[in-house]
């Protein structure tokens, strides 16, 4: 069968870059070995899908080429989704931080791209697993669920292996090598950090969650973090994560909010009080039993030192924490590294050895902060292709 492209994987960036061709006038089929399109997109943002950010900006993706990212998000912005979004009815909200989601479910976000594909004739071949891709003469061959496809277009948008129990995997990493381009080490990103059995303590914590500033690297973002049975997880620590390499610390600003001299002038004003009771003011009950009990300060406040206060502040705005590893590819929401950007145009996504070859969204070196920003990019990268095919 002749197509002008073919477009591997049927999620976000697949399906937005085959509706975009399409609408071009472009003959387009998109495969997919999942029963289903888009069901990364179905359970997104806890049923609910967080399609975009307001405040995409090139400086809140990962990559080896922090650039890279700027032109594709230049040309299809958060407000160009939105439109989109308005136009299909579908009801939104603002949660925080920018990060808007649908007001009822992620499936009015698949049912969206899809009319969006039909609109230009693409045709979504579900249950199709690749056997074999072949380039000769020009034009790609797909062996794909007992079919052979062409088309002088091939478009790799089959995600990464995060969450490999929905059909993820690692397909976009072997074609990349099959046809000579390079692959930055592919690592799982926004995911909870295990501790070691030393820091059973905080294990105790379990359930406890706090707003904090965790810090990594050059990652650094004040949000909820939480205290799981296995580590650290919550918001602010899947931020870190994506930052996060083994050996490193995170550290962790429990005190965010509290000037600088805090515990001085709580030791003026309740010199009768513990220190657990005054963290208690600013902490879960819990975590500051934890904490207060970890910072050896048993005295009521009016006894203890300036000197060991200050020093128990600065402890509390600097926690250092040292994980032994993360949840792995299992529980990472998006997947950092990937096809390498070197090897990609920026404008077009095209590989530039490999005329004709395209990828998008999660397979490409390009990963983005938590809430919405890796929608955008698929949405983004994928227009950049779905425009240039
Ligand atoms: P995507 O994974 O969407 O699509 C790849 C497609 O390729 C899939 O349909 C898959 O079946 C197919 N495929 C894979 N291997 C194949 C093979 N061997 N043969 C054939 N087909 C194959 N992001 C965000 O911005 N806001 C959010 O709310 C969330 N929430 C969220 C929750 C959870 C639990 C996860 C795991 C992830 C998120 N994300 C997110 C991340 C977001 O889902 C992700 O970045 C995008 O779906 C990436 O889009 P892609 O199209 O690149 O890959």
């Amino acid at each position: 069968m002749s197509h002008d492209a073919i477009i591997l994987g049927a999620g976000a960036a697949g399906l937005f870059c085959g509706a975009t061709a399409a609408q071009r006038g472009r003959r387009v089929v998109v495969l997919d070995h999942a029963e289903k399109p888009g069901k990364k997109i179905l359970i997104s943002g806890g049923g609910r899908c967080n399609f975009t950010n307001l405040h995409t900006a090139p400086d809140r993706y990962l990559s080896e080429n922090r650039h890279f990212a700027r032109s594709a998000l230049s040309r299809y912005t958060p407000a160009d989704f939105l439109e989109l979004v308005e136009r299909h009815g579908i009801a939104w909200h603002e949660k925080t931080l920018g990060q808007l989601f649908c007001d009822g479910s992620a499936r009015q976000i698949v049912a969206m791209l899809l009319d969006e594909c039909m609109r230009g004739g693409v045709e979504v071949i579900c249950e199709s697993p690749i056997a074999e891709v072949g380039h000769a003469d020009g034009r790609f061959r797909v062996r794909a669920g007992g079919r052979t496809y062409q088309a002088p277009a091939l478009v790799i948008a089959t995600g990464g292996p995060a969450i490999p129990q929905i059909g993820a995997s690692g397909i976009a990493y072997d074609l990349a090598r099959q046809f000579g381009l390079k692959v930055v080490q592919p690592r799982p990103a926004l995911v909870p950090l295990t501790l070691p059995d030393e820091a059973v303590l905080f294990r105790e914590l379990s359930g406890v969650a706090a707003p904090v500033e965790a810090r990594c690297g050059k990652g650094r973002f004040r949000e909820a973090a939480l205290f799981t049975h296995r580590g650290l997880s919550g918001p602010a620590i899947l931020q870190v994560s994506s930052y996060w390499s083994r050996g490193q610390a995170v550290t962790i600003d429990f005190l965010p909010d509290r000037a600088s001299g805090w515990l001085l002038e709580a030791k003026r004003a309740r010199p009768r009080a513990g220190l657990r009771s005054v963290l208690g003011e600013a902490l879960p009950d819990r975590l500051a039993t934890a904490l207060a009990g970890q910072l050896g300060l048993g005295a009521e406040m009016g006894n203890l030192p300036d000197k060991a206060l200050r020093a128990a502040e600065e402890r509390l705005g600097a926690w250092d924490f040292m994980p032994n590893g993360s949840e792995g590819f299992a529980k990472a929401e998006v997947t950092a590294g990937g096809i390498s950007t070197a090897d990609l145009s920026s404008q077009t996504m095209e590989a530039r050895k490999v005329p004709g070859l395209y990828a998008i969204g999660e397979a490409v070196d390009v990963t983005g902060w938590l809430g919405g920003y890796n929608f955008q990019w698929a949405w983004a990268s994928g227009h950049a292709a779905g425009q240039a095919i």
